[in-house]
């Protein structure tokens, strides 16, 4: 499925460039599809063992494994062309958490890089399979607000039958 439905999507969203910031990569089945892709990838991951596994599996390689919350990671501002976030959003434990992680997202991307997202709708069959985890999805119709709060503006969003996509970018500097 991310071979076949989510890259051509993640291709059509716009250029990644050279420097991109993978949030939450879990077990690196993303991880992988972007690292052939992209210079130089930087994963965030908060669960200490995840992030350990996937460190090892990937050293010598593109890839730099970061254990931390992505809303407090401590990246230099303006510094990645992209940000990624698949199926994360909804394990943030709140609404504010999320809207923290989309100004950190806002402050650590380039004018002019794009965050490129997917995350699962409301429906009562994936609530179900998050008995006793966290589960707070996001409402699309709002996301596109709640991104421009952050300084992220433009936001497309393609709401399929279990998940939303979106794309969002950082306005680029005007000319001189
Ligand atoms: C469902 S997995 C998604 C993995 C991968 N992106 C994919 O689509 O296959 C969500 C991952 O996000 C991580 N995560 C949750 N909150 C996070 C945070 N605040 N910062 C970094 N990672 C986080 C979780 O530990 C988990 O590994």
């Amino acid at each position: 499925m991310l071979e076949t439905d989510l890259l051509p999507w993640i291709e059509a969203a716009g250029d990644l460039g050279d420097d991109v910031l993978e949030i939450g990569p879990g077990p690196g089945l993303t991880t992988d599809l972007l690292r052939r892709r992209v210079r130089r990838l930087t994963a965030v991951e908060i669960d200490e063992q995840l992030a350990a596994s996937l460190r090892a599996r990937l050293s010598g390689t593109n890839v730099d494994v970061v254990c931390g919350d992505a809303t407090s990671a401590g990246f230099g501002a303006n510094r990645f062309s992209a940000a990624t976030c698949f199926s994360v959003l909804h394990h943030l434990p709140s609404p504010s958490h999320q809207d923290r992680l989309f100004a950190e997202v806002g402050r650590v991307l380039r004018p002019g890089g794009i965050l490129v997202g997917a995350d699962s709708r409301d429906l009562d069959s994936i609530r179900s399979g998050h008995d006793g985890d966290v589960f707070v999805p996001l409402d699309p119709s709002t996301l596109g607000t709640r991104l421009a709060a952050a300084g992220l503006v433009g936001t497309v969003i393609d709401v399929g039958d279990y998940q939303f996509r979106f794309v969002s970018r950082k306005p680029a500097l005007p000319l001189e």
